[in-house]
């Protein structure tokens, strides 16, 4: 929630379009308000207000922020209404320190009460405000710049990644973070600082990541970096893959129909990616004592199917739990014999990095399934796997769901192949159909990409919908009703099938549009009971079902035609795909932009 970025440059021109620039490429991580700080000749220029990017960028003239440097926000607001007061940057007394902020400071109450004592003046309503005042009491009591943030930071309280510029100090920009992500890039014209490695990837893909409890002083040539206790440290920058091409629409009017584009290539760089990775994890889970999944979102949704994939394909017991209310379900009962998988794309969503820590704190074992390098959670945890999504701005995920459930199919797959009882053909068929996946996911997007978009137009026009699954598909099921939700804002339920005539199917009369998931495994006859259930009782009837299906199709008003043979355990990262594409054409449908949905951010770091 809230990006921050940060650029030094050596010519001095262009700030104003590289920060905007750059902030775009953070616009997942909020987009209520937005805002940008120069520094020139000792004094400090700044613009912001309400509105998303573009709106505020437009009304600035980048004459009227000189400087060779800056600082930019976008928010997602968590202290305070979105608007211009509240918008960062947020400055001192005499506006000549400047201030951007991720993360939340828990503290500021009690630090706003204390400044505000000793004359400072509050505009706004944000917990970020007190930084800069506390920046400017230390310094007016004689430190430097440098000391006064090392001075600050001592007293605050929660989570920040921080970037301050100062009109006495027209060279340098200085950062810091704790619990909030932050990353410096290392470029040919200057260097950078932001909350995540998109922000400069049209300029470098240098990237040193900063840790916890540590601050860095940004020249345009130079970076020191040094812990909160004065230590001296030494990273060598880590070149990153990722390129600017992919952090770009190339083409598309959106963000997430690329990615959905993009979601076979991303199977098959996963599918290749690390095999030693996989084989460790596969041998950590194979000595659990108890196996649990945490993550939020999208990836709860797939811990929950590779629930189903570790079950039923070997045997393997899981539970997947909602990070949020991982510490409340499980308290005591971990051991230092269980092993907790936490799955995440950002890796900094606070729940799932409390999760781990919870896990910790009663020695058990962590392993990691994220796509950001050097995120929060790859330093938290014992084992990381990087899924190999490429970088993923549109808000509601889409690839990485995909590539998350890939990765746990592998290591399915690595179990069976140590331990599996099952015959050598069924091994065998599980490989190939494993390998069959990205060019099976081409099939069903050139095959069913026209379909959906005229299911959209008539979901468009709905208030309510039911996505119903059984097994592994109740995952599919939920997946595809939060992505309509999310992103149409009509209001979506995922159910069980079984469950629906438990109180659900009391909302259904002509019309009610209820969508089936139904692959042709175990399920596949009870879904076909409930179907007729539905129908006796009006629904509209979708269903995706496999190629041929006769009966299905026959009792369904629409019928979405899925390949032969991927049932459990790669049926949801196949079916899946058809729902995230009827999402995303119904939010177009209704005039929504589906890359920045309402009150929405890519990675939630507040609890
Ligand atoms: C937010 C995003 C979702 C995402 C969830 C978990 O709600 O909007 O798209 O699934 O966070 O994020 P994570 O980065 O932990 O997977």
């Amino acid at each position: 929630m809230c990006g921050i970025v940060g650029f030094v440059s050596h010519s001095g021109g262009g700030i104003t379009y590289i920060l905007h620039r750059a902030l775009k490429a953070l616009e997942y991580r909020g987009y209520d308000s937005c805002g940008i700080a120069t520094v020139h000749e000792n004094r400090i220029y700044f613009e912001k207000d309400k509105g998303k990017i573009d709106e505020v960028f437009v009304q600035i003239n980048p004459e009227e922020l000189p400087g060779p440097l800056g600082i930019a926000h976008t928010r997602w607001a968590t202290h305070g209404a979105p608007s211009r007061e509240n918008a960062h940057p947020h400055l001192d007394c005499s506006d000549s320190i400047a201030v951007v902020h991720n993360g939340v400071i828990e503290n500021f109450l009690k630090l706003r009460k204390e400044l505000t004592s000793k004359g400072h003046n509050f505009k706004s309503e944000t917990d970020t405000e007190c930084i800069a005042h506390l920046i400017e009491e230390f310094m007016s009591n004689g430190c430097g710049i440098f000391e006064a943030i090392k001075k600050t930071i001592r007293r605050l309280e929660g989570s920040y990644a921080l970037a301050v510029v100062s009109a006495r100090d027209p060279g340098r920009l200085y950062c810091a973070r704790n619990e909030s992500p932050l990353v410096i890039g290392l470029g040919e014209d200057g260097n950078y600082c932001a909350s995540d490695i998109p922000a400069f990837l049209f300029w470098t893909n240098k990237v040193i990541v900063l840790h916890d409890g540590e601050l860095a002083t940004i020249g345009s040539e130079s970076v020191a970096i040094e812990n909160v206790n004065g230590l001296k440290i030494e990273r060598e920058p880590v070149v990153v893959s990722w390129t600017a091409d992919m952090a770009s629409k190339s083409g598309y009017p959106h963000f997430m129909l690329k990615e959905i584009h993009e979601q076979p290539k991303a199977l098959r760089d996963t599918l290749k990616f690390k095999q030693q990775t996989i084989d460790k994890f596969a041998e950590i889970i194979s000595q659990a004592e108890q196996l649990y999944i945490v993550a939020a979102g999208t990836s709860y949704h797939s811990g929950l199917a590779a629930q189903s994939v570790l079950s039923q394909t070997i045997g393997i017991p899981s539970q997947a739990i909602i990070s949020s209310e991982f510490a409340n379900l499980v308290g005591n009962s971990l051991s230092e014999n269980d092993v907790v998988i936490a799955v995440s794309q950002s890796g900094e969503t606070i729940d799932t990095l409390r999760a781990i820590r919870h896990a910790q704190s009663k020695k058990s074992k962590v392993l990691a399934i994220t796509n950001v390098l050097g995120s929060g959670i790859t330093r938290e945890a014992d084992l990381v796997f990087y899924t190999q999504a490429g970088p993923e701005i549109g808000v509601a995920a889409t690839k990485t769901f995909l590539v998350q459930l890939t990765t746990f199919t592998r290591i399915a797959l690595k179990l069976l192949d140590n331990f599996g009882t099952n015959s050598p053909a069924y091994t065998e068929n599980f490989r190939e159909k494993l390998n069959q996946t990205p060019q099976a996911l081409n099939q069903v997007i050139n095959k069913l990409e026209i379909k959906t978009k005229s299911l959209a137009s008539f979901l468009a026009e709905k208030s309510n919908a039911f996505y119903l699954g059984r097994g592994v598909s109740v995952s599919t099921a939920l997946e595809g009703a939060l992505k309509l939700k999310e992103i149409s804002y009509i209001h979506a339920e995922g159910y069980s099938a079984g469950e629906s005539k438990h109180g659900p199917i009391a909302l259904v009369d002509e019309g009610f549009p209820v969508i089936f998931i139904a692959p042709n495994d175990v399920t596949r006859k009870d879904i076909l009971g409930n179907v007729m259930e539905m129908r006796a009782r009006g629904a509209y009837i979708i269903t995706l079902g496999e190629e041929g299906d006769k009966e299905l199709a026959q009792v369904s008003h629409q019928f979405l035609d899925m390949p032969q043979g991927f049932s459990l355990p790669f049926s949801p990262i196949l079916y899946v795909v058809p729902l995230q594409l009827i999402a995303y054409y119904t939010a177009v449908k209704r005039g929504y932009d589906p890359d920045k949905p309402r009150n929405l951010a890519k990675s939630v770091t507040v609890p």
